[in-house]
Parts: structure tokens; sequence; C-alpha cells
């Protein structure tokens, strides 16, 4: 069985004018979408900005309803859960933006900031969610003394450990990574990338893994979906992206990226 599955999804922005309101401008930001993601699997997402990815995150998130189209979770349609009955596989499905302090509650500790999937789903008592934090500080590569920290004490790639940190509280089975790591320096990059594999191993988690950088698609993604104007228009191998991408869209991806590893450089660019 798939653990994810998106069957036709749309999503419209914009509305119809009425009376003296205009019309805004009309947008299919997912259009005629379809997709599937076996356990375990990391599925890498690129595409221009504008092509519809951070939507598709929030639909198969179920933070957003589609227009048009289901999403299952393990064969379950939820296209029509409320946000409240969300919560029945809201544990299971987790999130990391890109920027991680943006989403933290200013006030909160890294202990509250981790805390708090762990107490909105009922967990345990005080000591077990307790626990469980520091076991999943740790798994973030991050000492138990930064649970009495603030957010904005920490460094940036410090900031993303606690934003996967409060992802993986619940140890879920999907985290949609939403360009988690686009304003980190590149060996940073690369360091939080094996931190996110580690923990697949560890875990046994799927990712669905949003991202321009081509070159960690190619090491860290199993399969990789190019998107343009809300669609799929190519998928491949993580590693057969870099080497064999038909689209021409896809291929004009590549050539505005810089790529640093010469071995995943296509022949004709290296005379
Ligand atoms: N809440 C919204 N309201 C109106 N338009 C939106 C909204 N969210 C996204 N869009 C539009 O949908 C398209 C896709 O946006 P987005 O999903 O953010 O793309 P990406 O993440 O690939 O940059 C864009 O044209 C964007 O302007
Ligand atoms: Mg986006």
């Amino acid at each position: 069985m798939y653990l994810l599955e998106a069957v036709g999804l749309s999503k419209v922005y914009g509305r119809e004018g009425r009376g003296f309101t205009p019309a805004l401008q009309r947008v299919a930001a997912v259009n005629h979408l379809s997709l599937r993601l076996k356990p375990h699997e990391n599925l890498g997402l690129v595409g221009e900005s504008g092509s519809g990815k951070s939507t598709l995150a929030r639909l198969l998130l179920g933070l957003e309803r589609p227009s048009s189209g289901r999403v299952l979770y393990q064969g379950t349609d939820f296209t029509a859960w409320s946000l409240s009955e969300m919560r029945r596989i809201r544990d299971k499905l987790q999130v990391v933006f890109q920027n991680s302090l943006a989403s933290f509650n200013p006030m909160f500790t890294v202990e509250q900031i981790i805390g708090e999937p762990l107490r909105n789903y009922g967990m345990g008592n005080a000591r077990v969610r307790r626990e469980r934090v520091a076991e999943t500080l740790e798994l973030v590569g991050l000492e138990g003394r930064y649970m009495y920290r603030y957010p904005h004490e920490l460094s940036g790639g410090q900031q993303q450990r606690i934003g996967i940190a409060r992802a993986i509280a619940l140890r879920p089975e999907l985290i949609i990574c939403d360009e988690p790591f686009s304003s980190l320096d590149a060996s940073l990059r690369m360091q939080m990338t094996n931190l996110l594999q580690e923990l697949k191993a560890q875990l046994g988690l799927a990712y669905i893994f949003i991202t321009h950088d081509l070159s960690v698609v190619s090491r860290f993604c199993d399969r990789v979906a190019v998107m343009q104007q809300g669609q799929i228009v190519e998928e491949q191998s993580g590693v057969g992206l870099m080497k064999q991408a038909v689209h021409p869209y896809t291929k004009r991806l590549i050539a505005s990226v810089p790529v640093q590893d010469p071995r995943l450089r296509k022949t004709e660019d290296r005379k």
C-alpha cells in the first residue's frame, strides 16, 4: 500500500467577480497532479519559484483543501476531513519549513517548542514528555542543555535542527521538508542533509524534499519529480535527473544550477 497518494489534485486561488467586486486573477497553483509515495521513500520535488511546490505540500499535509482531487494516507481519503479531524493522522505527517524560527513561538524555550506537539497530542505526563524531548534533541545532534535556550539565541543551523526535532517529536512516518536548508551555507546544508539521512535510517521515515539544490537531490533522493506550472513534468531516479533529463524545462533547470560534483556533470558540459 502507498504511504501517501494524490489523485488528480488541483488548487485554484482567486475568486470570481461578484457585483462590484472585481474578479481576482485565478491561478491554478496545483493543476491535476497525481503522485504516489511508498513507505520509507525519499522523493525530491524541484521546480522554479511559483511552480506550486509549497501549495502541493500544504495539500498533502491536509493544511489546505484541494479545489478538486483527492489525497489518501495509507489508503484513507482525508480530503474532506476538517482540521480537527486531521488530528487522527497529524502525528504521522509533519513538516519542516525553510525558516523554522518564524514558526516558533518566541516566548517558548526549546523544550516547550519540541514539547508542543506532544502536549497537543496529549502524550504522557510532563516527565514522559521531557524525556521524549531530551531523546529527540539527541537525535538531531544537540546536547540536553539546549532545552532551556530560546530559539533566537541559536544559530541558523541549530534553529533548523530544532525545527526537525519538533517534526520528529511524535515519530511521524512522513516529513515534508519545504526548502529546509535554503538559507544555510553549502557545508552546513551537507551536514543537515546527512542528519536527515541518519534520521531516516533510525526512525524509518519517508521524505518529500522540496529544494533548489539539485546536487543534494541527486545524492539524497530515491526519485525526483520536477514541477512546472502546477504539474509534474518529469520524474527520474535521483541520480538519473542530472544525467538523463528529458524535459526541456528540466534541462534548463539543471543548466541554471552550478554543479559541484564533476561526476554528475553531463559529458558535453565538460568540454
Ligand atoms: N494563498 C495563496 N493565495 C493566492 N495565490 C497563491 C497562494 N499561495 C500560492 N499562490 C500562488 O500559487 C502559485 C504557486 O505558489 P507556491 O505553491 O508558493 O509555489 P512554489 O512553492 O513552487 O514557489 C504562485 O503563482 C502563487 O502566487
Ligand atoms: Mg515554496
